[in-house]
């Protein structure tokens, strides 16, 4: 295991590209491996995460091609397999949650042979009955050990069209669903108490998938072939969120972040800063505000932009409902920000973030805690009262990526700097953090 320092730092200024979206990376090298002919991905997020997604589709018996890419940026080619032509195989999953709970909705509707998914210790604590118990209601043979955690046993069979409505919002389970409704007979519809993170629909649909969203419901019938051609992966908005953090915390600073992704359900976080006291501009230009976006454009059918952060006062803000699942990987990070806010913050019904690479209500307070902040836990969230400033300590990831880059950026705007023990986790998602948070530090 290894261990980073990050000290108080002085203001973070510049420019970052952040890296590839990791959600999109995902789906794109599984929509390759489905599709018919060739697939070309522009800007892959290579890590770890999205490379276990890559060696799945060339387990399946997709052609992956890497091209001459740049950094943390893969270009590939994929020559899929076809909806109906995955090969068996064994799949490590690695630490990739996404590649666990979507890739079953695929392989369940194959008609025949057999598969098992399996991942690392952290992925063996993972429920999967939340995609085993409705993919077995559509007619799919599917089995986990003690009926809820990996490794998952996918026998192909012929499924049927079914009517799901989902306990609780999750992109995942969503998507699983809709890959397994493309191959199922009949009509499969997914409805979700609050809205999660649209990418599986928005590239289904442009690959040709039938596919309609009625209201809060999404629909799919059988689908005989899917073709991606190009797909553009935009920056990751959830690792674009650390310096963005980082330059609100520490005094004097101000960031430029682009080629971040914004899709509308991934960037909960900006409703939240504003909640929180950050005035916000629809574009650079704003002289003094604590966050602009600008919109510049679509990577097929993501929209993308340049995000500008600087150092603001924060308030505390009650934090739930329907921005949860918008937010739900940047909620560490509210957890910190909280700590500089003046007054209470309070995030409620975010219960799915125990069920995350770490119980992340468990490993946000006690992190925290440990570094001198005054937060408890709740069932469903945490409660921070800001004091204006965190003193520093020792943090440990728990083998989260997330935490690791949580403990950096709260080293930087610590009074006596953070040790992140485990550091080596960011290379779930954000290979080049550390080298990244540092240039925008002055390098320290
Ligand atoms: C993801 C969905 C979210 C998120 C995870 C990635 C995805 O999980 O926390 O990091 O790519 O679909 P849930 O769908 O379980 O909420």
């Amino acid at each position: 295991m290894s261990a980073a320092r990050f000290g108080p730092a002085a203001p973070l200024r510049g420019q970052l590209r952040p890296p590839p979206d990791k959600s999109i990376s995902h789906r794109a090298a599984l929509l390759g491996a489905m599709a018919e002919g060739l697939t070309r991905i522009e800007g892959y997020l290579d890590s770890a995460d999205t490379r276990a997604s890559l060696e799945a589709a060339s387990r399946l018996g997709a052609e992956v091609r890497e091209l001459p890419g740049e950094g943390d940026r893969l270009d590939l080619e994929i020559q899929g397999v076809g909806l109906r032509g995955a090969r068996p195989a064994a799949i490590d999953v690695g630490n990739a949650g996404t590649l666990l709970r979507i890739l079953p909705g695929w392989l369940a509707g194959q008609g025949q042979g057999e598969w098992t998914l399996d991942g690392d210790a952290s992925i063996r604590r993972r429920p999967v009955d939340r995609v085993a118990e409705p993919l077995r209601a559509m007619g799919a043979e599917i089995g986990c050990r003690d009926e809820r955690l990996p490794p998952i046993r996918v026998r192909g069979s012929k499924l049927r069209g079914a009517e799901h409505e989902l306990p609780i919002a999750s992109a995942q389970v969503k998507s699983c669903l809709l890959l397994a409704g493309m191959l199922a007979d009949g009509r499969t519809t997914v409805q979700e108490p609050a809205p999660s993170r649209d990418h599986t629909e928005r590239m289904l649909a442009a690959a040709g998938a039938p596919l309609e969203r009625e209201g809060e419901t999404i629909a799919v019938t059988t689908c005989e072939r899917l073709e991606a051609g190009e797909i553009s992966v935009p920056g990751d908005f959830s690792s674009a969120a650390f310096p963005v953090v980082g330059a609100l915390l520490v005094p004097g600073s101000e960031v430029e972040l682009t080629g971040v992704g914004l899709n509308q359900t991934r960037i909960g976080l900006l409703s939240i800063l504003a909640r929180m006291g950050v005035p916000m501009g629809a574009d650079g230009d704003a002289p003094g505000l604590g966050l602009a976006v600008d919109r510049i454009g679509d990577a097929g059918p993501e929209p993308f932009g340049t995000l500008w952060a600087r150092h603001t006062e924060l308030r505390g803000a009650e934090v739930g409902g329907e921005e949860i699942p918008l937010a739900i990987d940047e909620l560490p990070l509210v957890g910190l920000l909280a700590c500089f806010a003046e007054g209470e913050t309070v995030v409620s019904n975010a219960s799915e973030l125990r069920r995350k690479e770490s119980d992340r209500i468990g490993a946000v307070v006690k992190g925290l805690r440990a570094l001198g902040a005054e937060i408890e836990a709740r069932p469903d969230g945490f409660a921070v009262r800001g004091r204006g400033e965190l003193r520093g300590g020792r943090l440990d990831s728990r083998g989260d990526h997330r935490l690791a880059m949580l403990g950096a950026v709260a080293g930087l705007s610590s009074r006596e700097g953070v040790e992140v023990e485990g550091f080596e986790a960011v290379a779930v998602s954000y290979p080049a953090f550390e080298r990244d948070l540092r240039s925008l530090a002055g390098g320290r």
